[in-house]
């Protein structure tokens, strides 16, 4: 889709704005300035944009109903044109709008100057940023919600799946694997939320504050408004356009879902290794080593995880930019867009590994199991079951800690101590049925309320969440 640019200047040959001056802009000036490379993706909002304004300016009496028809028969024209990869961008045209508008004139003649009546390249960029920006959310979200039904699936068959749960990654307390993805799913579902909050508040109408002031033509902006999709008009011509907050707002929430995934992958990274060996990666995402014949190395999270940084620079970058700029409308907003839609791009190919990667995830139940086994993972259990004999949890603590030290001495399991080496000297407190406690399956099933890791839990939790998708 991506046009070539000509870099051959053409100042002379209309579109060049230069009736002040009395020289030719300077060549490197010229491709300095110029935003073609990069704004050409803004086309087709770019046309939508000028089709609505258009259709406006009929019905305030600046068009007639003949020049708007030329108009749009022109535009929908040259959307063809690009879209067949038939218009040559023109670098000393600057920018799409000038491009499109240059064409426009040169398909329909004078009619076509009538276009840019009432309005700027101000409020027509903000424009074109926000309907381009709002689609591309609109995208995102389809993928997101996608992700989240394939986490829901394998947290789903998972329900059951001991494994240990890890602080400071050291095996904790056991869990289901259900459960630990279903964490995953709860980020995931903020993430989401964060875009959808994220279009609200940019889904207002820029155009109509023209340069600046607003135009003398008495616009009908919530025509315009309407006839793009936007939910209102901005309120006040000089913040319409020169603010580009959404922006830093979708490259903040996409750095945080970025560094959420970055998270999991991490995870994936980790348990996928010979060492963990907890699950295994589809082998059509993973890659192999050029010289070490047995790899099989998890690139694709790798790459997911490294991708976190940039769009955590496209963040700061968005930062800075508008830091300390002076209202109005600047040049420095033209750079509001490479950095805006990397961190789409980026987040929408991050999205589509996972939602490829997730589903085809395989689960190493045994080794998940006897993860859990070796890890003392039930010595709270142990500690709580203390407490319902009346032991204050801080001794209960204490006593398990001895029991623990017991069972390392003696190279055993927790469940594997007599009831006697349990209480330790003078004590008999435990009884016999701590061994329901001390199961890993006992451990889980007691975790049974709101948000804990009982599988009946689990199981419910994913039903409320595939109602949220
Ligand atoms: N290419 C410009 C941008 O992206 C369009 C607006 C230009 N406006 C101006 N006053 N120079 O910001």
């Amino acid at each position: 889709m991506e046009n070539s640019t000509s870099q051959t200047p053409h100042a002379a040959d209309g579109g060049s704005l230069r009736g002040r001056f009395s020289e030719a802009t300077d060549e490197f000036v010229q491709v300095f300035t110029a935003s073609i490379d990069f704004d050409q993706r803004l086309f087709r909002e770019d046309i939508a944009g000028s089709i609505a304004h258009a259709t406006m300016l009929e019905t305030i009496n600046v068009l007639t109903k003949a020049e708007l028809d030329q108009i749009v028969a022109g535009l929908q024209t040259i959307q063809a044109e690009i879209e067949g990869g038939r218009l040559q961008w023109r670098v000393d045209l600057e920018d799409v709008h000038m491009n499109i508008e240059h064409r426009l004139i040169e398909l329909i003649g004078d009619t076509g100057k009538k276009l840019h009546t009432g309005r700027s390249r101000n409020d027509q960029v903000a424009t074109d940023i926000r309907l381009h920006l709002r689609s591309s959310i609109d995208g995102l979200v389809e993928q997101q919600g996608q992700l989240m039904t394939a986490l829901a699936d394998l947290a789903e068959s998972n329900a059951d799946t001991i494994m240990p749960g890890f602080t400071h990654l050291q095996a904790a307390q056991p869990i289901t694997f259900g459960h630990h993805l279903m964490a995953w799913f709860e980020m995931l579902r903020r993430d989401r939320d964060r875009l959808l909050d994220c279009r609200k508040r940019l889904n207002q109408l820029p155009l109509g504050a023209a340069a600046l002031a607003g135009s003398p033509y008495k616009p009908n902006r919530a025509l315009v408004a309407e006839l793009l999709g936007f939910d209102g008009v901005c309120e006040n011509s000089l913040d319409a356009v020169s603010d580009r907050d959404f922006a830093i707002e979708f490259c903040a929430a996409t750095a945080l879902s970025l560094t959420h995934m970055s998270r999991w992958c991490e995870e994936m990274v980790l348990w996928s290794s010979q060492q963990f060996n907890f699950i295994t990666l589809p082998d059509r995402f993973c890659t192999g080593s050029s010289i070490m014949p047995q790899k099989k190395n998890p690139d694709v999270p790798e790459l997911i995880r490294g991708k976190t940084g940039r769009v955590n620079g496209h963040l700061i970058a968005l930062l800075t930019l508008m830091k300390s700029q002076p209202l109005a409308y600047n040049k420095d907003n033209q750079e509001d867009k490479e950095p805006l839609f990397d961190a789409i791009d980026t987040l929408a190919n991050c999205l589509t590994a996972l939602i490829g990667m997730v589903p085809n995830i395989q689960a190493n139940k045994d080794v998940m199991l006897d993860a859990t086994l070796i890890g003392f993972t039930t010595a709270t259990d142990l500690a709580d079951y203390l407490v319902r004999k009346n032991v204050p949890f801080r001794d209960a603590h204490e006593l398990v800690g001895q029991a623990v030290q017991l069972a390392v001495s003696l190279g055993k399991g927790l469940e594997e101590l007599s009831v006697e080496e349990l209480n330790g000297p003078g004590q008999s407190v435990i009884e016999s049925d701590i061994y329901d406690v001390l199961t890993l399956q006992g451990s889980i099933a007691s975790r049974d309320h709101l948000g804990g890791t009982a599988p009946s839990q689990v199981r419910k939790a994913i039903a409320r969440a595939r109602a949220t998708i």
